[in-house]
């Protein structure tokens, strides 16, 4: 994208002091808050470490991919780490493809519902060794200086040569600091993945910041059997990496470290640049204290350079609007990279995309009010709500289809 426009000359504040405990989706803001991305490509970097999904399926061992599985469960909601840029919403039966050959997958996903509004995607492998797909209904409120947006919407992940079926949903997330001060995200809640199987667990809890930041980014949780046996403790931070370890270990490590007072020094460390230890360079760059005996199930990919100029997308967010040339001849009308408004601000140019931003938003209404006078209800393209046969909840499910690259009755929404 082109570098970002300067959020300065715009007060925030003036915007939403009418709007205290509303759900921002019905509050218009400037553009300039806005990254060039919809909220359907936002969802497409869950797939940015689809390595971790081949790997659990290479695994034999159940409880090896279970770690696994948790490990690409945390890395999904990585890429939020300082994006405060609000992504787009989509219109009502936009849609975004994603065809990664080098990576062995390929996306489909779709706004199937406006009021409220509903993003369902459905990834799969090439080589038919995974399904992943889900439905999410942001929950966006203002809380007066910050922002909660709660993913409602179950994750499935089905590991088809194991016959195996995980579901979770994703951690809160909260954006700070939105009138004054520095913007910062924090994701917390549990998150308990589930092995349809057999009833076993990963209960992931993804810590609040605490009082001195201690805590921040902390994620930490084990697996259990059913009849509630610890099977491995997962730790780590969803901002860096994941290791997983023995239960036994951990409790042990926890207890000489609590005697020695490592816990303090730990935080001492993490707080302040006081304590100028030259012996004790760490190797990595990492705050993770790592316990003896753990394997690293996961590291983060350093963002590139120039991240912070282009909205702190990671390399991955960067190419989610490349229009490759052919490309557009394949690709269906309602696609994200045909949208005006994000096409404009990818190429820097704000006011187009603001009017932009306007005319389909205007369009989007005129149409609706178009189907009711007409009662006509709208028809998704490539999802149906169904019910989810491992949560025996309802979900939007893929139809099929998309790749026959059939698109002659899709909607004129641009
Ligand atoms: C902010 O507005 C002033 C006055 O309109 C203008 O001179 C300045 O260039 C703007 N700054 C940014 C960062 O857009
Ligand atoms: C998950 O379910 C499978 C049954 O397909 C079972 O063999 C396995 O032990 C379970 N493992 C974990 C860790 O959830
Ligand atoms: C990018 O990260 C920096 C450093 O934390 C932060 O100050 C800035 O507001 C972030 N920018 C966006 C667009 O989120
Ligand atoms: C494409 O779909 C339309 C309507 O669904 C159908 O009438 C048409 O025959 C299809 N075209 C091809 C080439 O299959």
């Amino acid at each position: 994208p082109a570098e970002m426009v300067s959020r300065n000359n715009f007060s925030v504040w003036n915007i939403l002091k009418k709007c205290i405990g509303m759900e921002l989706s019905k509050i218009a803001m400037p553009v300039v808050f806005n990254e060039p991305l919809s909220f359907l490509q936002r969802i497409s970097e869950y797939m940015e470490h689809t390595h971790l999904i081949h790997k659990a399926c290479s695994l034999s061992d159940s409880v090896d991919r279970m770690q696994v599985v948790a490990a690409f469960a945390v890395s999904a909601v990585a890429s939020q780490w300082e994006r405060t840029g609000k992504p787009f919403n989509p219109l009502l039966g936009e849609t975004y493809e994603l065809i990664r050959e080098d990576e062995g997958y390929r996306l489909i996903s779709e706004q199937v519902s406006h009021h409220p509004p509903i993003s369902a995607f459905h990834a799969e492998s090439l080589k038919q060794e995974f399904a992943f797909h889900g439905s999410i209904y942001p929950k966006l409120k203002f809380w007066g200086k910050s922002i909660e947006a709660e993913p409602k919407g179950t994750m499935t992940l089905e590991l088809l040569k194991h016959k195996e079926a995980y579901t979770w949903m994703n951690p809160m997330c909260c954006v700070h600091n939105v009138i004054l001060g520095k913007l910062w995200i924090e994701q917390y809640g549990t998150v308990e993945i589930l092995n349809h199987s057999t009833g076993d667990k990963c209960v992931l809890n993804f810590k609040s910041c605490g009082m001195f930041g201690k805590e921040l980014h902390k994620v930490e949780g084990f697996i259990q059997d059913k009849s509630k046996k610890k099977l491995r403790v997962i730790y780590g931070k969803w901002t860096e990496c994941m290791y997983s370890v023995d239960p036994k270990v951990y409790e042990t490590h926890k207890k000489s470290d609590k005697k020695s007072g490592g816990e303090s020094k730990k935080t001492k460390r993490e707080n302040s640049c006081e304590e100028d230890d030259s012996d004790d360079v760490p190797e990595i760059q990492e705050t993770v204290t790592v316990i003896p005996g753990s394997a690293l199930l996961w590291r983060i990919t350093p963002r590139p350079p120039h991240s912070a100029q282009m909205y702190n997308f990671t390399s991955f967010a960067m190419t989610l609007n490349e229009l490759e040339p052919g490309t557009e001849k394949l690709l269906p009308p309602t696609d994200c990279r045909l949208r005006p408004d994000i096409r404009a601000m990818e190429n820097g140019d704000i006011d187009r995309a603001s009017s932009e931003k306007e005319r389909l938003e205007e369009k989007q209404r005129a149409a609706r009010k178009e189907r009711s006078r007409d009662e006509e209800e709208w028809s998704t393209r490539w999802f149906h709500l169904g019910t989810n046969p491992h949560t025996e909840a309802e979900d939007w499910l893929y139809r099929g289809g998309y790749f026959d690259r059939n698109y002659s009755d899709c909607p004129n929404i641009y």
